[in-house]
């Protein structure tokens, strides 16, 4: 189709950042400006962290400078060492944030129909010196956190979860925020809600909350009194400001991809070999992502669609593809660990995600599926 000009001539990304009204992030710059108060605890850091608490429905939300330092320090404030139990189909912080503690990550597979970690995969691989699991609400649907639950306490083992992909999302009627000991956020720019940079930790644990308050202010209790070891975690006021501004705008953004995702359902219906991921409708979701699975398990089909899609504009991803497993360091540490990861190594061969947002219209969600069918067609 596209040898001459390609459908689209602005190209449609996946992750374009949502923002708010401009008028009143500037607003709220010039207010930061005037106080002359740019980080350490500031009054926008603190009137976020009470909104998104009240929100997620947890005591308490520890705003931090992006998600992966949120991770590290959950990680740190639980007590997690030596082996941690982790999925490899996620983006590779989650695993960064465990090695970089000095914490073995040990890869478990996960469930090929919804792509969240398995739990008799994750029982599997415990071993004696296994710590903890850190699990992903990948795509913003729910991990098996029941289950996970139960493992963790019958086990002895810590549990926390990466949440980066589920802002706003409740799994079977609660709300992100209370599984496990902790939940991790990511605010990052192509994520639905942002600070441009930017993550937290939800917790109800009161000690747990104030021991990761230390830590991600260098274990300051007061001036000049450091009583803990810490980190540099803050997250600044202009971030803030840009969160309470996204804050404000979050229906509209959850209600456009919301109809994006059923468009997207709908063309994909119509084309033989592909699916779209599906979504609890009993549930709140921020359909920040469209997923798309090719049901032949070809990665040859895939990434002809992906090319014929670029061509054309259209900037769909191949997430997480190839699988932590498969990149440095994990690669030299788990040469073999494709063979206990037999749907991991399926599902990122698999998997498309589409662009989609507000900068995508439900016609060009159609123009996509025509797209779609004819890369289809002529890839088989
Ligand atoms: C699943 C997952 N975990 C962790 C992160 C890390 O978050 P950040 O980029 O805010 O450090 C991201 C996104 O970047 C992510 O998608």
């Amino acid at each position: 189709m596209p040898l001459d000009a390609p459908a689209f001539e602005t190209p449609l990304h996946v992750g374009r950042p949502n923002i708010g009204s401009r008028e009143r992030f500037l607003e709220r710059v010039n207010d930061i400006l005037d106080r002359r108060w740019l980080s350490n605890d500031g009054p926008l850091v603190r009137e976020l962290e009470e909104r998104i608490a009240e929100r997620m429905g947890v005591r308490h939300c520890l705003a931090m400078c992006n998600g992966t330092i949120a991770l590290e320090i959950a990680i740190r404030a639980v007590g997690m060492r030596d082996e941690v139990i982790v999925p490899s189909y996620t983006f590779v912080a989650t695993a960064h944030a465990l090695h970089w503690q000095g914490i073995v990550p040990v890869f478990a597979d996960i469930d090929p129909d919804t792509h969240q970690i398995d739990p008799v995969a994750v029982e599997r691989m415990i071993t004696p010196r296994t710590t903890g699991i850190l699990a992903v609400h990948l795509w913003g649907r729910s991990a098996p956190a029941a289950a996970l639950e139960e493992i963790a306490e019958r086990r002895g083992l810590e549990l926390i979860f990466d949440a980066a992909h589920a802002f706003d999302c409740t799994f079977a009627g609660r709300p992100v925020g209370s599984h496990g000991r902790a939940e991790v956020l990511s605010f990052h720019a192509t994520k639905f809600f942002n600070t441009i940079e930017g993550g937290a930790v939800l917790t109800n644990d009161d000690d747990l909350a104030e021991r990761m308050r230390l830590m991600r202010n260098f274990g300051f209790a007061g001036e000049d009194n450091v009583i803990h070891p810490g980190t540099n975690g803050k997250l600044n006021e202009v971030s803030a400001a840009m969160g309470l501004t996204n804050l404000e705008a979050i229906e509209e953004v959850t209600a456009t991809n919301r109809e994006n995702a059923e468009a997207y359902a709908a063309v994909v219906s119509e084309v033989p070999g592909l699916r779209a991921l599906p979504f609890e409708d009993s549930d709140r979701n921020n359909h920040q992502y469209v997923v798309l699975e090719v049901e032949s398990g070809s990665q040859e089909v895939r990434d002809a669609i992906v090319a014929r899609l670029r061509e054309n504009n259209v900037l769909a991803r191949k997430y997480f593809w190839p699988g932590i497993h498969r990149m440095q360091p994990y690669r030299d540490l788990y040469p073999h660990a494709g063979l206990v990861l037999p749907h991991t190594e399926d599902v990122a061969r698999r998997v498309i995600v589409m662009p989609s947002g507000t900068a995508v219209t439900t016609d060009d969600i159609r123009t996509i599926g025509g797209i779609l069918a004819e890369a289809m067609e002529s890839a088989q």
